[in-house]
């Protein structure tokens, strides 16, 4: 793919593809499936030395909590995910307006402990994540840019081969479509002062094109190329052989279900899970060559606050339901009838 050959490897990559191969190694001898969970949003830097970059909306909850339902089910999970964005188990306590110092408090002999309402969840979620972290079975790599994720995405693929049908992919994040192009990119940071800029010319990225950043005026003009989609790539030649699972975001209700549709005979894939933005907390559509489902979660089982110090209850007596508590088991179901009885792509015709 020409995109790999003009714009640069992360230099995390190594080190990453490394710690991935040993892990996928180890799944591999105990015969467990490996799910690849990616997660949160990419950005797209104006600058080769970053100021300034555009981003999107997505904090990770999706992929941060279908991850821990994965592991539940006995997946060993890589979790590719935005650096800083929630991560499984940890989520529980993160980026809430409550700091975690509330979580705590002191005990009679001046120790610090964890508040007599919270035992009960922090309990369960700490008991979760130190068998995780005792079996191997989270393996967390961050990335921050579209590049860092494109070419992760690939090596990763390209590691979990070897785990033919065990492996499944959930492409959670959210990707950005447009980007600044190695060859189009300034090296130090755009002025915004007209006066300097008429003094200084600022440096020009190097390639034919002019910069996709620059100033006219008084004005910043963004001129950005469209980011391949890598999903074909990904289907066809990087993880022929695994089960792959992408998420389609629209804001419009309307088009919701067309481009779900669209997407799976596009890529030929396994699996499309359509969201909204305004209800992708408890509604999605699930696509699938078998037919089309919608998963709701009824009104009095929906978290109504990300942020409040709880115990899995959300106001009234019912328990909240998180949407990811249904998703990953349709998945687990279609993932076990493939390994099973084959592919349903080929199987099926
Ligand atoms: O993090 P949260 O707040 O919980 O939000 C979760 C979510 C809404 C981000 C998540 O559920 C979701 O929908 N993720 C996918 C968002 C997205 O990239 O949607 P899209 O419609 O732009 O892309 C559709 C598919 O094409 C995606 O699976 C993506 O992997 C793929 N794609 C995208 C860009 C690109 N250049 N090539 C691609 O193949």
């Amino acid at each position: 793919m020409e995109y790999f050959d003009n714009n640069p490897r992360p230099p995390s990559l190594d080190v990453h593809s490394e710690t991935a191969r040993t892990f996928i190694e180890q799944h591999a001898s105990q015969g467990r499936r490996v799910a690849l969970v990616t997660s949160g949003g990419t950005t797209v830097p104006l600058e080769n030395q970053t100021v300034r970059f555009i981003d999107n909306f997505s904090a990770g909850t999706r992929g941060a909590t279908s991850a821990e339902y994965f592991l539940e089910s006995g997946y060993a999970v890589i979790f590719l995910h935005r650096q800083f964005s929630l991560l499984p188990y940890a989520r529980h306590y993160s980026h809430s307006t409550n700091c975690f110092l509330d979580y705590m408090t002191f005990s009679s002999s001046g120790g610090v402990v964890i508040g007599d309402e919270y035992q009960h969840q922090m309990g369960d979620v700490l008991a979760k994540y130190k068998n995780a972290k005792q079996e191997n079975t989270l393996l967390l790599l961050p990335f921050t840019t579209v590049n860092e994720y494109l070419w992760h995405l690939r090596d990763l693929a390209m590691s979990m081969q070897p785990l033919g049908p065990n492996s499944l992919f959930y492409l959670a994040a959210a990707v950005s479509d447009f980007f600044v192009p190695a060859d189009r990119m300034v090296e130090h940071k755009i002025q915004s002062s007209e006066e300097f800029n008429s003094l200084h010319k600022p440096g020009e990225a190097g390639g034919a094109e002019p910069p996709a950043a620059h100033m006219e005026g008084k004005k910043l003009v963004i001129d950005l190329d469209p980011v391949p989609k890598f999903l074909k790539l990904l289907v066809d030649r990087w993880a022929p052989r695994s089960m792959i699972i992408s998420f389609k975001l629209e804001t419009d209700p309307s088009m919701l279900a067309d481009k779900a549709r669209y997407a799976l005979k596009k890529y030929s894939h396994h699996l499309v899970i359509g969201n909204l933005l305004a209800t992708r907390k408890y509604e999605v559509l699930l696509v699938s060559a078998g037919g089309e489902k919608w998963l709701r979660l009824p009104e009095n089982r929906r978290s109504r606050s990300v942020t409040k110090l709880q115990d899995g209850v959300d106001g009234g007596d019912h328990e909240v339901i998180e949407i990811e508590a249904w998703i990953v088991p349709e998945i687990e179901k279609l993932h076990t009838q493939m390994i099973e009885k084959g592919d349903p792509r080929i199987r099926d015709g």
